[in-house]
């Protein structure tokens, strides 16, 4: 007799089993999450938002001056390409996930002519789906349990969850003065065991609008050098510069791709925010890290916005520079706005917001949050409160120069009716 295993043959030795008379107790069935995400707190912008929405459905005109979304349209050359490229069956299917050798060829000859950097496009330039997911993916390549990243305080948020869903943990420094952000910076290597592995600058700042100069980023690479840090320079506002300033690249400074990379973006200067394109470029080992990491995620970008990308790239930098032109205006028309009602306000040099102290007995009396809604409610003003940012933005606004002058200009008259109106209240 064969004894090859035949499922359909019971094994006459074994006792018979009683089939169950009754389907055993259900186990109660439940979503649960991982520990990562308990470590994120609930969305700051969420009450904000959704009153936001109840009154534009409720047909209120509300002058948005909350998120750093661009409202001007990108160069009609580059809405032409991407409609042309779109109509080439050969654009259709994945694209390379680092994306295609034109693209970065093109980053590279950019970083060439504006910052006389010279990069190899084949190891030290990568594209990503926006730099936000290009830095979140970046934390998850360097960090997990145990590391400590620097970061800018009042942050970004992607700057501390970025870290944090990567199993990181952060030390956030007050990014207020450069200088002291660096010698905190030093003092934090010097007395950490372990030692933070990252550290993550911003400049221009969001949300603060600081600004540095090039010598900035070569005390950064002597810092890095000296303590084993690795670098990442979110250069969001690269293209986005006022009254002649014009925002240093940390590749620039000597030594730079020795420890680090910056992030660059298509979405602000060029008006693509949801084209979702962005760059990661310098350290080839860390753009590795990038590039493995991607790999599993995601096919990359939709080709034909690559290619639009490179002609957005190469023939549209009047277009860029004008823009800035406009946040310019848009700039002066809050400031001086906001000064005459008496608003202690800084003109930012760079970035597309407006950093703006709550004036008293305001900001001695309530809540940032509590501000921020009182604007929406009473003046269809919406604004960012600064403790979205954490702790070391309470008592500040973002207010971000999306609208065009005439309606930052009807924001202010808004917001000072909506507060000489208001019972002032007593500082407490
Ligand atoms: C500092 C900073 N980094 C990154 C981003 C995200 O840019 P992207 O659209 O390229 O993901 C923003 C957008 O607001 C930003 O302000």
């Amino acid at each position: 007799m064969s004894n090859t295993f035949n499922p359909d043959t019971p094994n006459i030795d074994a006792p018979a089993i009683e089939p169950p008379t009754t389907d055993p107790p259900p186990h109660p069935f439940e979503v649960s999450f991982a520990s990562r995400v308990h470590r994120l707190p609930p969305y700051m912008f969420g009450r904000i938002n959704n009153s936001l929405y109840q009154k534009r459905r409720a047909g209120d005109d509300v002058i948005d001056l909350g998120m750093g979304n661009p409202s001007d349209p990108p160069d009609p050359v580059v809405i032409q390409k991407l409609a042309d490229a779109a109509a080439d069956p050969g654009n259709h299917g994945y694209s390379k996930s680092n994306g295609i050798a034109n693209l970065r060829r093109e980053v590279a000859g950019k970083y060439h002519r504006k910052y006389g950097v010279r990069l190899d496009p084949e190891h030290e330039v990568i594209a990503c789906l926006g730099s936000k997911e290009g830095f979140s993916h970046m934390c998850l390549a360097l960090m997990g349990p145990g590391d400590t990243a620097i970061i800018p305080s009042p942050y970004f948020p992607v700057h501390m969850y970025g870290v944090i869903l990567a199993s990181g943990n952060v030390v956030a420094l007050d990014v207020a003065d450069s200088e002291k952000f660096l010698s905190n910076v030093a003092y934090t290597c010097e007395n950490m065991t372990p030692v933070p592995k990252v550290l993550i600058v911003n400049y221009p700042h969001n949300p603060s609008s600081a600004v540095i100069e090039p010598e900035f980023f070569v005390e950064v690479v002597r810092l890095a050098k000296k303590y084993g840090l690795m670098v990442i320079h979110d250069f969001a506002y690269a293209d986005v510069a006022f009254d002649g300033y014009q925002p240093p690249s940390f590749l620039s400074a000597p030594g730079a791709k020795d420890v680090g990379v910056e992030f660059t973006t298509m979405s602000k200067g060029y008006n693509m925010a949801g084209w979702r394109v962005g760059f990661c470029a310098g350290n080839a080992e860390m753009i590795r890290g990038l590039g493995t990491i991607k790999g599993y995620y995601d096919y990359g970008m939709f080709q034909a916005i690559q290619i639009a990308a490179i002609v957005a790239l190469r023939a549209t930098e009047a277009t860029v520079e004008n823009q800035s032109l406009i946040y310019q205006g848009r700039r002066d028309a809050l400031v001086s706005g906001l000064r005459r009602l008496g608003w202690n306000v800084t003109p930012p040099k760079a970035g597309m917001f407006v950093w703006a102290e709550v004036p008293e007995p305001w900001k001695s009396s309530m809540s940032t949050m509590d501000f921020a809604m009182k604007l929406l409610e009473e003046g269809n003003v919406a604004v960012s409160p600064g403790s979205g940012f954490g702790t070391a933005g309470e008592g500040y606004l973002r207010m971000s120069l999306v609208e065009n002058e005439q309606r930052l200009r009807q924001a202010v008259r808004q917001i000072g009716k909506c507060l000489s109106q208001s019972k002032t209240p007593a500082c407490t």
